[in-house]
């Protein structure tokens, strides 16, 4: 599938990122941890190749444990300060000020040999459009400031918002790249929604996603539809039938009663969007 995707905005928010930059001391990442490397905007590791660097694994109440678990390891390896965050439920949030407080010891200890005491930590968030940045935002600042007593206020303009005493933030629009290198990033990130649905072949999406399943999660499609899948698909050809049972099983039918191939994606979309196919992870770690 190729998808070509920047509009002009987001041309503009990476130009003001490339300022906001210089004025930061920690970037703090979030990615979806279902597809953690293609959610991870590549533009970001040159700008910020300096800074001290955070990486929250969000949603990871929707992705599969066992992958989670080794994409935190491997970004560990990496040198990221890393944690497990589910921003809508609040889980994992708490932490991570702390962790950002640790990305930056080398920096608050390089302050305090010049004298400088006590000066805020600022941190800059960056993410794609839908990651939940701004549902992670909007806990965190409410968990930073229960645990500070301090009242969250927006200073010096715009974006800045102050945490604490110990930490500013600075928020930044979700981007996405101009173009994917690697096709497949574009149908991972099609598939948990960060690119609107109005643009995208929703059968064709749908299929990528059954010849995934059938290889690594056939079981997903014999929980909710009964559909047994012996043998790893190998095209997507060969996922059309499996789109037809899940359309006749669901009664997506057209008016002659032909299964309604278009109907039966989105029903599929929707489950895999709200883990009613389970917890599934689309990409997999692999340590270097
Ligand atoms: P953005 O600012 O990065 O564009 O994303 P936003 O916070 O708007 O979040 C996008 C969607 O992801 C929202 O769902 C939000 O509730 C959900 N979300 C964010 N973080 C998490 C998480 O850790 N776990 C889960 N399960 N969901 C998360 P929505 O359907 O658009 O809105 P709503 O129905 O939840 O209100």
């Amino acid at each position: 599938m190729q998808i070509q995707w920047y509009p002009g905005h987001m041309a503009k928010a990476k130009r003001m990122m490339q300022d906001d930059i210089k004025l930061i001391d920690v970037v703090i990442e979030l990615v979806d941890a279902r597809i953690p490397l293609s959610s991870k905007n590549p533009d970001i590791d040159k700008l910020a190749n300096n800074k001290s660097r955070v990486l929250l694994l969000n949603k990871y109440d929707m992705a599969d444990s066992r992958y989670t678990k080794e994409w935190k390891e491997y970004f560990e390896a990496k040198g990221y300060f890393t944690a497990l965050v589910n921003s809508k439920s609040g889980n994992g949030v708490k932490q991570v000020q702390d962790i950002v407080q640790k990305a930056c010891e080398e920096k608050i200890a390089r302050d305090r040999r010049k004298g400088i005491l006590n000066r805020p930590v600022r941190a800059m968030i960056v993410g794609i459009p839908n990651v939940g940045k701004s549902t992670f935002i909007n806990s965190f600042v409410g968990k930073a400031s229960t645990k500070t007593g301090n009242k969250p206020g927006v200073t010096k303009g715009k974006q800045w918002i102050r945490i604490n005493k110990s930490m500013e933030l600075l928020d930044t629009p979700g981007i996405l790249w101009p173009k994917f290198e690697d096709s497949s990033v574009g149908t991972r990130l099609a598939l948990i929604g960060s690119i609107n649905d109005t643009i995208i072949n929703g059968t064709d999406l749908s299929l990528e996603l059954i010849l995934f399943l059938s290889k690594h999660y056939p079981e997903a499609l014999k929980n909710r539809y009964e559909i047994e899948i012996t043998d790893p698909l190998e095209n997507l050809k060969s996922a059309v039938p499996v789109l037809e049972k899940i359309a006749l099983k669901r009664s997506c039918l057209l008016k002659g009663g032909e299964p309604d191939l278009d109907r039966a994606a989105n029903l599929l979309l929707e489950d895999f969007r709200s883990t009613r196919l389970g917890n599934i992870t689309l990409e997999f770690p692999f340590l270097e």
